[in-house]
Parts: structure tokens; sequence; C-alpha cells
């Protein structure tokens, strides 16, 4: 049966039940039309990404000095949480979007708080240079989708072996706009830094930004 023949049947229906209408002729058939289903989409403001079976919808927030737990809080109040990325991709757009939104604040050098945080287990007992050392798998996804960590890339000597050291940041900035210091992130290379303060000497560890993202929860 064609989707037109469908239609057509659907709307005598409607029309033969304008006044009594019962689930046995029409408004059942109304309601299992196939182009009638709902589609879960973004919320306002959050962008899709197609991942393998799901897609993810992320936002980047102004978090200008703010510090981890401060940033959360505004992925909190949209029903979001701080996002991780998981394919090139994504991490391309949130670093180019968080160079636009930290320049409406006339940041052209920051970093991103991501949803990466250090794994329990791999955390040091110190704030020396101390075991047990994870390597680059000392750092896990919170936000409970993004997974693998290839996708990482860590800047060169990360992440830094410290338990003050808990959350992470991505450089965001471009090309033309490296720091003057003796130790760059390159853009999208990642650092963990510590979550309780808002900003560091040197620029790209400046807290300018947070990624938020959730599933799809809207309905078109
Ligand atoms: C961030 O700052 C707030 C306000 O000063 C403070 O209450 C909170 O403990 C800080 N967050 C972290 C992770 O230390």
């Amino acid at each position: 049966m064609s989707k037109i023949f469908f239609l057509l049947a659907t709307l005598r229906f409607a029309t033969a039940c304008a006044d009594v209408c019962n689930e046995d002729d029409g408004a059942y058939v109304m309601s299992t039309f196939p182009n009638v289903a709902p589609v879960p989409t973004c919320s306002e403001g959050y962008k899709s990404f197609p991942r393998p079976g799901y897609n993810w919808c992320m936002k980047i927030y102004p978090a200008i000095l703010k510090n981890f737990t401060e940033a959360e809080a505004l992925c909190t109040a949209d029903g979001a949480v701080p996002s991780g990325h998981q394919n090139d991709v994504e991490e391309s757009w949130i670093t180019r979007t968080a160079i636009t939104v930290q320049a409406e604040y006339g940041y052209t050098i920051g970093g991103v708080w991501l949803g990466l945080h250090i794994t329990l287990g791999c955390d040091y007992t110190g704030f020396a240079d101390d075991s047990p050392n994870c390597g680059t798998n000392s750092f896990e996804w919170t936000d409970g989708y993004t997974t693998g960590s290839s996708q990482i890339k860590w800047a060169e000597g990360e992440p830094w072996q410290s338990n003050a050291y808990q959350c992470a940041l991505m450089a965001a900035y471009s090309a033309g706009n490296f720091p003057d210091n003796d130790f760059e992130a390159l853009p999208t290379q990642v650092i963990n830094v510590a979550c309780n303060t808002r900003y560091a000497s040197r620029p790209f560890q400046t807290r300018t930004t947070i990624v938020c993202g959730k599933p799809p929860t809207e309905y078109s």
C-alpha cells in the first residue's frame, strides 16, 4: 500500500468519524501512520552529532574564569553534563565553537572544560610525580556516553601525574595565536589541570568555556 493511499484512507476515516470516533475507525490509523512517529531532536542551541547507534547533542557555554564546579552548573541547568568528544569531527567543532564564544569576551586563547576526570584508582597519593601511573589511561569520560581514549590528543608530557590535577581542558585558539611561553598545548590538545581554580598563568589554561552534552530530548 502506497503512502498516498494510506494518507487518503486516513483522511477519509478522519472525515467519516468527525463526530464520534473510536480506535477502530481512524484515530488508530492516524496514530500509527509511520510519518508521525515522534523524532527525538536536540534541545534548542545544541548541535546534533551522529554516533554509532545514537545521536549526541552538544553546546559550548562561556565559562570565563569559572572553576569546574561553577562551569558544570551551566550544563546541569540544561539537564546536560560536561561532555566528551567521540571523534575528530566533534573535537574540531568544540574548539572552533569555543574560539568563537571566547572571542566575544575578548579571549583569543583559552581552554574548554571537558567531561574528563581522573580515573578512580589512578589518582596519586601526593602532589609530586608519584605512582600509580596509569599513563594516558589516567583519565576517563564522565558523560556516560563517550567511549574510548584514543581520540584524546594529550599535549606532550600530559596527563601530568599529580593528584592536584584531576580535571581536563582542551586548548582552544587559532593557529595564528600561539601562546607566548615555554610550554604549549597545540589547538585541540588536552591537558589536566586543577578543578578548583579559574585561571592559570598560561593563556591556554585559562578557563573560558565548557562543552555540555546530552542525548536528544525534544520531540518534533
Ligand atoms: C569552585 O568555586 C566555588 C565557589 O567559590 C567553590 O564553592 C567550589 O568548591 C569550587 N569548586 C571546586 C571543584 O573546588
